[in-house]
């Protein structure tokens, strides 16, 4: 089938590549010249594990091409993908709908013959309506163009895995036609038994939104545990582990730690809770601003463990963050709570260096007042504390006691729960994190020998 994908972002770039590799004749279009040219090129414009070999073997196969121009788009589609972002507004909670409408409109008055508009992009719900009507009143006489919204999961780090064998395929539609359509773009993963669930448009735009409302609640939710586990002195991990053995609950994303970030879940929730308010059922998603809160706060608490470890004020402190993107395998620095603490403790007067494997340019750009590199050791030479606040595997295969004779104090504060804490703690490091509690045996630090000091001092 000839499809076009407009956008190619993280979504798009994938979506266009996967879908010429599962034998569709592709065209990626972006306004981003440099972006499509790099494509073309077989350049992938960000990091992503698999794009770079699913891109090479699309644009060998000759079914993959790019362009910059929406003419082109509609000339080449029968079926034309919209992949563009969706940012918050600013000044408001509500999504950004402008790059969506500028599709539309550069697209429609351009079409010679009926197709199907698909949206992947995670928007308010009511969007497919509202499309349906504003390319009716702009496609050219006797072309009709129905609109389909189709989410898309995806998670970043495994965006071409999760494209290509996805949990689910989620179409919604208002009639048969575009349904049969998109079976046909979807058959080579439907016969490996995906499922599909065909419905309405606005059921299908809500399922994205509920879906990563119910991850950012579960992730909070875990959170909220980890301040409860901080002022009673248990274990959020135990309990962590305790709770996902009961298969209704499940221990994906009970992971406490600074919380969630990225360019979806952050944005997703507060364009949902908007969208109740203009529905009139703004008291329904009212916890989602719960959800933001506690997220949030997980932020303040790991500055504020990292003033305290530092003697009260980080002026001057020499501090080193481990990470920079919202998540391992992704340069993707989007919303990093990691990049957030460290902007913060710069803030507050400490001297911040960033190491990160693959987001330190993206990091350089967004805060270029924090310094940036690529070489662990270099990056910790000297620093009187460490915060672990990416979850790169490589960081859990760092000998700490190498990095202990390198730092001026060995001092780690785990924002993500990850490192193997007995080794760091034998190699003689202090080990924090959020919802845990310390070793008596710690000997540089005296406050957590006492349990109830311990509770005042909790962040
Ligand atoms: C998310 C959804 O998972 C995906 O389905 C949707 O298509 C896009 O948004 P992504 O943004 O790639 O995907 O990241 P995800 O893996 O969901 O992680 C989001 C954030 O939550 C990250 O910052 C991660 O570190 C954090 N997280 C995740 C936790 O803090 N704890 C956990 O237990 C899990």
């Amino acid at each position: 089938m000839r499809l076009t994908v407009i956008g190619t972002g993280y979504l798009g770039a994938v979506h266009a590549a996967c879908m010429a590799d599962i034998g569709h004749d592709v065209l990626g279009v972006d306004i981003d010249t440099a972006r499509i040219t790099a494509l073309s090129e077989g350049r992938p414009p960000f990091y992503e594990p698999g794009f770079d070999e699913v891109l090479t073997r699309a644009l060998a196969s000759g079914r993959l091409r790019f362009s910059n121009d929406l003419r082109d788009a509609a000339r080449h589609g029968e079926v034309h993908f919209i992949c563009v972002g969706t940012p918050q507004q600013a000044g408001s909670q509500a999504a950004d709908l402008r790059y969506v409408n500028a599709v539309v409109d550069g697209l429609t008055p351009h079409l010679p013959a009926s197709c199907l508009v698909v949206g992947k992009s995670t928007v308010p719900v009511g969007t497919t309506a509202r499309l349906t009507d504003r390319i009716a009143g702009l496609a050219p006489a006797g072309v009709r163009a129905e609109v389909a919204w189709n989410p898309e999961f995806l998670r970043e780090g495994f965006a071409v895995e999760d494209t290509l064998r996805p949990d689910r395929v989620v179409v919604g539609v208002s009639g048969r036609e575009a349904d049969e359509t998109l079976r046909r773009v979807y058959a080579p993963m439907l016969k490996d038994g995906v499922p599909y669930i065909s419905t309405d448009p606005s059921t299908a735009e809500l399922v994205k939104a509920a879906a990563n409302s119910f991850l950012a609640t579960k992730i909070s939710f875990i959170n909220a545990m980890s301040e409860v586990c901080d002022a009673a002195g248990a274990d959020v991990a135990t309990l962590a582990d305790a709770l996902g053995h009961d298969t209704r609950i499940g221990r994906q994303f009970l992971n406490a730690g600074i919380g969630f970030g990225g360019g979806c879940l952050p944005k997703d929730i507060r364009a949902f809770a908007a969208r109740a308010e203009e529905l009139g059922v703004g008291p329904a998603l009212r916890f989602l601003d719960q959800v933001d809160e506690i997220n949030r706060r997980q932020r303040t608490r790991t500055i504020a463990l990292a003033r305290r470890l530092t003697g009260g004020d980080l002026a001057g402190r020499r501090v080193t963050v481990l990470g920079a993107t919202f998540k391992p395998n992704s340069d993707d620095v989007r919303d990093s709570p990691a990049l957030a603490v460290a902007a913060a403790l710069h803030q507050q007067g400490a001297d911040v260096r960033v190491h990160d494997p693959m987001g330190a340019a993206n990091a350089r750009r967004a805060h270029p007042e924090l310094r940036s590199g690529s070489d662990l050791l270099t990056a910790c030479r000297d620093a009187e504390i460490l915060l672990h606040l990416t979850e790169w595997s490589q960081y859990r295969e760092v000998d700490p006691v190498e990095l202990a004779g390198v730092v001026g104090e060995p001092v780690l504060i785990d924002g993500r729960n990850a490192l193997p804490h007995d080794a760091w703690r034998a190699a003689g490091w202090t080990v924090r994190t959020l919802g845990r509690p310390y070793s008596p045996a710690q000997p540089s630090d005296a406050r957590s020998r006492n349990p109830l000091r311990a509770t005042i001092v909790s962040p």
